[in-house]
């Protein structure tokens, strides 16, 4: 059973998808096995998003994942990292698959709904960063 890290991020909750995004996830079988709601600060930002650091876009990428609230949770499922890549759609909106959650709520590159670890590597350095193993539940 693979893990990965979710966030619906500061535009998502303004949209107020929070709901939309953990549909198309349960729908698809994935199972919500940890879940919370917090702010970032742009050093806590900056701390998640450490392989980013020398990209142009991290300074305006840490300012945004810290401007609101977001949705953090772990999901569950075989191969849940894949799939919920597939169901986010590319990065960019305008490349994203027809029906992906990017395709249909994102603005733009950075403005894009929703992150998911990219693999396991990834989801092992993300999960810890938000929850505690008491936090994460068996089920
Ligand atoms: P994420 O990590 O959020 O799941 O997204 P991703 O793997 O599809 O994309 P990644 O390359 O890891 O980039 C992380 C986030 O940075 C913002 N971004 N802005 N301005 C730009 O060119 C640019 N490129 C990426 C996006 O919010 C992207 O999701
Ligand atoms: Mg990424």
């Amino acid at each position: 059973m693979e893990r990965t890290l979710v966030i619906v991020k500061p535009d998502g909750v303004k949209k107020n998808l929070i709901g939309e995004v953990i549909r198309r996830f349960e729908g698809d079988g994935l199972k919500v096995v940890g879940l919370k709601m917090l702010r970032l600060s742009k050093e806590e930002a900056e701390g998640f998003y450490q392989v980013h650091r020398d990209k142009p876009f991290f300074s305006s990428l840490t300012d945004f994942m810290s401007s609101g609230p977001i949705v953090v949770m772990v999901l569950q499922g075989e191969g849940a990292i894949e799939r919920v890549r597939e169901i986010m759609g590319s990065t960019d909106p305008g490349k994203a698959a027809p029906g992906t959650i990017r395709n249909l709520y994102g603005d733009n590159i950075q403005e894009n709904i929703v992150h998911g670890s990219d693999s396991p590597e990834s989801a092992a350095y993300e999960i810890p960063y938000f929850f505690s193993a008491v936090e994460i539940y068996e089920r």
